[in-house]
C-alpha cells in the first residue's frame, strides 16, 4: 500500500486491535512485569536472541510503549524508536549511550535551559568535552568539529531564541568528522520538520510538548534506525528512564490530533505575530514564519510550516514584559509550551535560569525575551487579550 498522509499515520500508525481482547483502543498494560512460557524463554529474551516483554523497565517496555514508538517512527520516517520519562531523560539517554571520557560534544549553544546545564555541568564533570557553538554560522561549526568530536546536538527552531540552523549541512559535517548527529525537533515536531531525512542519525522530542499536546504528561522519545535504538539499550535498561504505560497511552491519544493541532497552532501564531510585529509597544518579533527572521530562508528551505511558538520583546524591556504578562486574563503564565492553551512565560528568570546572565546574553536570552506558546484558541482571543494587556502598559 502506497505510503500513508501524515494526519492518517497520525491516526492509524502502529494501532491494531489488541491482539490479547480485540481492544480498538490500545489499552494500558499497567504492569511491571511479563510471565515467560518457559524458564528457556525467560533465558532467551534475556540474551537477546528471543524479541519479547521481560520487565516494564527493561527495553521494549511494554505493548503500550510499542504502538507509541512505532507511531513516532512512521511519523519521522524513521525505523523504531524509544520513550522515556521525560525529553530530558531521552537526551541524558543519548548523551550517555554515545558518549565516553575524552570525547567531544558540539551543541548548539542556545538550546533549552535543561539541556545546556546537562552539556554544561553533568557531562564535563564525566570528563567529556563539550563546545557551544552558534551553529546558524557553518564557518562557526565547521571550526568547532574536531577528530574527537562523537555527537552533534542541534537545537532547532530553538528554545527560546527561534534561532534555526541548517541541518543538512551540519549534518553532512558531522558525518565527515565521523560524528553522529541529533537533533532536538520538540518545537517544530515532525508535521513541520523531517530531521532524518536531512540526514540526522536520530531525532528527538520533549513528548511533553506538542506530541502529548494537553499539558498533562511528561515524556520524552527518540527515533532512528534499529541499529541506533538498540545501541542504547544497555544504558537504557542500567539507567532506568522508563516513561510509564499511562503517560506512553496518553501521548498516543495526543498524537492522534497532532496534525489537526499542529496546523491550528502554525495559523495561530503567524496571526499573533503579525498582530505583535505591528504593535507600537512592542519592540521585536521572532517566528520562523517571518519574514524580518534572520534565518526565515532557512526555515523556508527545511520547514514546511513554522509552529506554535515566538518570542517578542515588548518596548520598556523586562519591566514591562512582567508588567504585560501579569495583565494578561486569557493566556497562563506558565512555563513548558505546545499545550491546547496559550502559555507566556519569561525564560531569563524562569526556563533558563540556570544559564548564566553571560551566555545568556551572549546566545540571544536576552532579559527582555519574553515566550509566547501560541494555543488553539480562535486567534482572535489570543489578540484581544493580548491587545488589553498591551494597552495597560
Ligand atoms: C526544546 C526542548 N527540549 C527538551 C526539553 C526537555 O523536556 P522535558 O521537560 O520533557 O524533560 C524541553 C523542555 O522545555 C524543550 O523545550
Amino acid at each position: 500500500m502506497k505510503k500513508m498522509k501524515f494526519g492518517t499515520l497520525c491516526v492509524h500508525a502502529g494501532e491494531r486491535p489488541d491482539p490479547s481482547s480485540g481492544a480498538h483502543t490500545t489499552p494500558i498494560y499497567q504492569t511491571s512485569t511479563f510471565v515467560f512460557d518457559s524458564a528457556e524463554q525467560g533465558a532467551a529474551r534475556f540474551a537477546g536472541e528471543e524479541d519479547g516483554y521481560i520487565y516494564t523497565r527493561l527495553m521494549p517496555n511494554t505493548p503500550t510503549h510499542a504502538v507509541l514508538v512505532e507511531k513516532m517512527a512512521a511519523l519521522e520516517d524513521g525505523e523504531t524508536g524509544q520513550a522515556f520519562s521525560s525529553g530530558m531523560a531521552a537526551i541524558t539517554g543519548v548523551a550517555f549511550s554515545l558518549l565516553k571520557k575524552g570525547d567531544h560534544l558540539l551543541s548548539t549553544d542556545a538550546v533549552y535551559g535543561g539541556t545546556y546545564e546537562l552539556f554544561e555541568s553533568v557531562l564535563t564533570r564525566s570528563g567529556i568535552e563539550v563546545s557551544f557553538v552558534d551553529t546558524t554560522d557553518l564557518e562557526k561549526v565547521q571550526r568547532n568539529l574536531k577528530k574527537n568530536t562523537r555527537m552533534v546536538f542541534l537545537e532547532t527552531p530553538a528554545n527560546p531564541t527561534m534561532k534555526i540552523c541548517d541541518i543538512a549541512a551540519i549534518c553532512g559535517m558531522a558525518r565527515q568528522t565521523g560524528a553522529v548527529s541529533i537533533v532536538d525537533n520538540t518545537f517544530a515536531t515532525p508535521m513541520f520538520q523531517k530531521p532524518l531525512a536531512m540526514g540526522a542519525d536520530a531525532v528527538l522530542h520533549s513528548c511533553t510538548k506538542y506530541l502529548g499536546g494537553h499539558a498533562d504528561l511528561v515524556g520524552g522519545v527518540v527515533v532512528g534506525s534499529r541499529e541506533f535504538i538498540k545501541s542504547m539499550r544497555p544504558v537504557v535498561n542500567i539507567t532506568g528512564p522508563t516513561m510509564s504505560p499511562h503517560e506512553a497511552w496518553l501521548c498516543i491519544r495526543g498524537l492522534k490530533t497532532l496534525h489537526l493541532r499542529m496546523a491550528k497552532h502554525s495559523t495561530n501564531a503567524l496571526e499573533v505575530a503579525r498582530f505583535l510585529e505591528a504593535h507600537r509597544k512592542i519592540a521585536w518579533v521572532r517566528y520562523p514564519g517571518l519574514p524580518s527572521h534572520p534565518q526565515y530562508e532557512i526555515a523556508q528551505q527545511q520547514m514546511s510550516g513554522f509552529g506554535g511558538m515566538l518570542s517578542f520583546g515588548v518596548a520598556g524591556g523586562i519591566e514591562a514584559g512582567r508588567k504585560l504578562m501579569n495583565s494578561l486574563e486569557l493566556c497562563s503564565l506558565a512555563v513548558s509550551l505546545g499545550a491546547v492553551d496559550t502559555l507566556i512565560s519569561h525564560p531569563a528568570s524562569m526556563t533558563h535560569a540556570g544559564v548564566t546572565e553571560q551566555v545568556r546574553i551572549k546566545t540571544g536570552i536576552t532579559d527582555d525575551l519574553v515566550r509566547l506558546s501560541v494555543g488553539i484558541e480562535e486567534p482572535e482571543d489570543i489578540i484581544a487579550d493580548l491587545d488589553q494587556a498591551l494597552e495597560r502598559l
